[in-house]
């Protein structure tokens, strides 16, 4: 088997949630903010998009939750194990100029695309609110390093466990009630990012959103990523996958995420046998 990409670096972050940085100098050298590759540990392999998290000279940095077959599968991996396949940087990095104040808001694993946004527009010389959430505080990732790049970082947990007890959703609304927020960037599970970007509409503030839905080739071939935005077909791969939020059609999204779940449980228990 020809393996090329070799892991650097793995640890695990919280319960089912694992940090690699992968040797990948082609990534690196072109990697942007709001990005992801495309990930085939095997010949046989399904082909998985993760978000580029951030790069270190030759390394790219993913963070995945173990969800089904294939991340169960790459969570198995450790230091000095290869995979046979990384492709990208792949989507259109996210629209980074100085607007002003923009709050960067990441849910649960989806904290792992805020750092690079964040340094992005940070380095633009916009004033950087950071918010971070997670369903308790054991779960939630990257808080030292969010707390470095941004001007502000608030945390929420769902159980109180750390930070505000509630939703980045109450954080963001307080905010836009006491100040002008000029962007948002929200990143998170489908229904959090529906949510979360329904406060801003009020204000009539540029929201976006970082789309996952089902992918499989990357480059707008196959179709399996398509999404309704400003009721236009769109491919979340070439045309995202950051979308303007309050153009979305969230609902359509979460049902075709759902649609092989029965195909992904099975596969799951197959490999877990
Ligand atoms: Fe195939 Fe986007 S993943 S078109």
């Amino acid at each position: 088997m020809n393996r090329l990409y070799t892991i650097e670096l793995a640890t695990k972050l919280a319960d089912r949630v694992y940090e690699y940085w992968i040797r990948a100098p082609q990534v690196a050298q072109h990697a942007r903010a709001g990005q992801f590759l495309i990930v085939r540990l095997h010949e046989a392999g399904e082909r998985i998009p993760l978000t580029i998290s951030a790069v270190r000279g030759d390394t790219v940095r993913v963070i995945f939750m173990t969800v089904g077959k294939t991340t169960e599968e790459l969570a198995t991996l450790g230091a000095g194990d290869s995979i046979s396949d990384v492709v990208g940087p792949l989507g259109k990095p996210s629209e980074i100029e100085n607007y002003g104040t923009c709050c960067v808001i990441g849910g649960g694993v989806g904290i792992a695309s805020t750092p690079l946004i964040a340094k992005e527009l940070k380095d633009a010389g916009n004033h950087v609110i950071g918010i971070i959430g997670a369903r308790s505080a054991d779960l939630l990732i990257l808080e030292d390093e969010m707390k470095e790049i941004c001007d502000e970082l608030y945390i929420t947990t769902d159980d109180g466990s750390k930070g505000v007890h509630g939703f980045a959703a109450d954080v963001l609304k307080k905010l836009l009630e006491e100040r002008k927020i000029d962007r948002v960037w929200i990143i998170g599970p489908a229904i959090m990012m529906k949510v979360t970007s329904g406060a801003t509409v009020p204000y009539g503030v540029k929201t976006y959103v970082s789309l996952n839905p089902i992918m499989v080739d990357g480059t707008g071939m196959c179709g399996s990523c398509r999404v309704t935005v400003g009721g236009e077909t769109k491919f979340a791969c070439v045309d995202g996958p950051e979308f303007d939020a309050h153009q979305v059609d969230f609902n359509e999204m979460m049902q075709r995420q759902r649609i092989y779940t029965t195909q992904e449980k099975e596969s799951l228990e197959r490999f877990a046998e």
